[in-house]
């Protein structure tokens, strides 16, 4: 009787060990399976002097593509070529008075001016950096700056079709009224602008020049606004244009299209008559 009680205990001691040996192994396998690759290849080249003196620069501002703002400072992703003061960083009152009177564009060389001493490009700019004074120091600063943008994304430079006639017929009553619908219609595609221009009588300057008599307006003529190096040039090139209504139909089919690297980053109205409806609403905004 013993004896068959000490078998059997032997017995179940060695399914219960071998059951936990089994687990064990299982459990092992697991993690070898969930252990982390070992990285390859040379280390990050973290000898990169530019790289290394941008760490100054890190004290108080994002330099990631997260363009984070922070109370310290305004995020310097894409800042070599951009427009001054350009994020939604609360400058200083010295800072946007002399980029906003200038429309100061971070050029290599006015960055290369800047970063030699704040103070002088813009005196009692709110900064606190004291400046690099070593031209080559400031040099592969720069150099690394320059990486820190976006991959240019391809452009679409598709352009309106040329029907601006008949597509204006087609909308029209025999008086050349707009249809209620089509109102309606224009009146909702305008919404889309609201995020970035006032459309209202009190002409606000957000991230873009007002909309309120747009229509007829000559381009580029915001008092204040500083229209991007793209707008410029384009007004330079054409002498100046109005917006009527034909020129507002070509360009709002695709403003990256029509003005390749316009500030203006928005797809277009590409429904012909979508379109057309709303320069017909614009022209009611006066
Ligand atoms: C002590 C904090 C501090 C440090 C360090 C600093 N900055 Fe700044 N920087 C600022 C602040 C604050 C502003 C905004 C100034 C204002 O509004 O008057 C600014 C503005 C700028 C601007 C203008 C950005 C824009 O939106 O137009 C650039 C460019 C810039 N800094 C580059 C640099 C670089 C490059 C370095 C490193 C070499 C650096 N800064 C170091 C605080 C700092
Ligand atoms: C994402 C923001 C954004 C949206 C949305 C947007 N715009 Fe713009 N728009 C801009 C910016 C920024 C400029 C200045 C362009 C530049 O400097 O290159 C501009 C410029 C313009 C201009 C030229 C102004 C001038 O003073 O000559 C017109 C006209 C215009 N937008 C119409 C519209 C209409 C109509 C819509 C809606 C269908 C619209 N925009 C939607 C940002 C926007």
């Amino acid at each position: 009787m013993n004896q068959d009680r000490d078998i059997l205990t032997v017995i179940v001691a060695i399914v219960l060990l071998s059951a936990l040996a089994l687990g064990f192994g299982a459990i092992k396998e697991q993690w070898r399976q969930q252990a982390p690759e070992m990285v390859s290849g040379p280390p990050p080249a973290y000898d990169d002097r530019g790289r290394a003196l941008a760490q100054k620069c890190a004290a108080c501002h994002d330099l990631t593509s997260a363009r984070a703002v922070r109370p310290s400072g305004p995020p310097l992703w894409g800042v070599v070529d951009a427009l001054a003061g350009g994020s939604r960083y609360a400058h200083s009152r010295a800072f946007r008075d002399v980029t906003g009177a200038e429309c100061l564009i971070w050029s290599r060389d006015n960055l290369d001016r800047y970063l030699r001493n704040p103070n002088e490009v813009l005196p009692g700019g709110a900064s606190g950096f004291a400046g690099l004074s070593n031209p080559e120091e400031r040099a592969a600063l720069l150099d690394y700056l320059m990486t820190l943008r976006d991959e240019p994304s391809p452009v679409d430079r598709s352009l309106a079709p040329d029907n601006y006639d008949t597509v204006y017929k087609s909308l029209r009553d025999k008086r050349g009224r707009l249809g209620k619908e089509w109102r309606l219609v224009g009146k909702r595609e305008a919404q889309k602008c609201q995020g970035c221009h006032d459309l209202s009588r009190k002409s606000r300057e957000l991230l873009a020049p007002p909309l309120w008599r747009m229509v007829g307006r000559a381009a580029g003529k915001a008092r204040g606004f500083c229209y991007s190096p793209a707008f410029q040039a384009e007004l330079k090139h054409r002498g100046g244009w109005r917006w009527d209504e034909r020129e507002l139909y070509r360009f709002l089919y695709n403003p990256q299209g029509s003005m390749p690297g316009t500030r203006m980053l928005f797809r277009g109205v590409r429904d012909d008559a979508a379109r057309m409806a709303l320069i017909a609403y614009l022209k009611t905004l006066r």
